[in-house]
């Protein structure tokens, strides 16, 4: 993943679309729909792009849509990579590079997490205040490429502030309640164990999942402000006394679409310059 690469996947993306895009979109499992509703759009497969990962998981929907939505010009990723997946940090956090060199300032990553918040129930959306990395694994091990951002990136504002009172602003005027709290990225794909949770509350863990903190960590290297959301589509191990499944997962993040592309889209459309 060196620059060369970067620049490469950029003009082919540029190539493809005629507007320069703004805001970036990272569409979390279950919440790709959100790109169905951009205006205009143009679809790039990830696979004919240059330098993309491939993808591994069959039939996985892997494109960037570009278009406009609320009327800002945007690029999603409808699909993200997943460390779990076998890919590298590198690889995985790669698009958020392209989307930097596409001139792309402001993110908004979007996730379905378990929730470690015991007020928390399934169906909420939680701003994303902060996060944990406890991944093992970040996507700035190895030599620093200084043109892209400095060695020893600071990570205390990562979520941008005003976009967190933005966002809550939003939540407000629509009269809907979100939660807001710390993300633990943990490398999956196995969910935690009961024990594991209890230790992740105590650090001060409000969900967990598998994904957003590498983007998030190579976007705030890029100098991006990002604004996070996670939709809890589940209670975390131990809560409930139920098992964990992925379908249960799919099933809530389906039930809250209605209120997620509401929210997002009065966020995206609002979006502080
Ligand atoms: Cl409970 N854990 C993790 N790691 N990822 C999740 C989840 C839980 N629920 C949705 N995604």
């Amino acid at each position: 993943m060196n620059q060369s690469e970067i620049i490469e996947a950029s003009k082919y993306i540029q190539d493809k679309i005629t507007e320069k895009p703004e805001v970036g979109l990272i569409l979390g499992s279950g919440l790709g729909v959100l790109g169905n509703e951009i205006e205009n759009q143009i679809t790039i497969p990830y696979t004919e792009i240059p330098h993309f990962p491939e993808s591994t998981v069959a039939g996985h929907k892997g494109q960037l849509v570009a278009g406009i939505l609320e009327g800002k010009q945007v690029i999603a990723m409808q699909g993200r990579f997943h460390y779990y997946e076998g890919y590298t940090m590198k690889q995985v956090t790669f698009p958020v590079r392209v989307m930097k060199h596409l001139g792309i300032d402001s993110l908004v990553v979007t996730n379905a997490a378990g929730g470690i918040n015991e007020s928390f129930n399934p169906g909420d959306l939680m701003i994303i205040e902060d996060h944990i990395n406890n991944m093992g694994d970040n996507p700035l091990i190895g030599k620093n490429e200084d043109a892209l951002g400095v060695r020893f990136p600071d990570m205390s504002k990562v979520y941008d502030r005003e976009f967190i009172h933005h966002a809550q602003n939003c939540a407000k005027e629509l009269g809907m309640t979100v939660q807001q709290g710390v993300y633990v990225g943990n490398p999956g794909p196995i969910y935690e164990t009961p024990a594991e949770i209890r230790m992740l509350r105590s650090f001060g863990g409000d969900a967990v999942g598998m994904s957003t903190v590498p983007e998030v960590i190579v976007a705030g290297h890029a100098g991006m402000r990002v604004l996070g959301v996670s939709c809890i589509s589940n209670m975390a191990a131990g809560i409930l006394d139920q098992p964990l499944t992925h379908t249960e997962v799919i099933e809530t993040t389906e039930k809250v679409r209605e209120d997620f592309l509401k929210f997002v889209r009065k966020i995206i459309g609002t979006l502080p310059q």
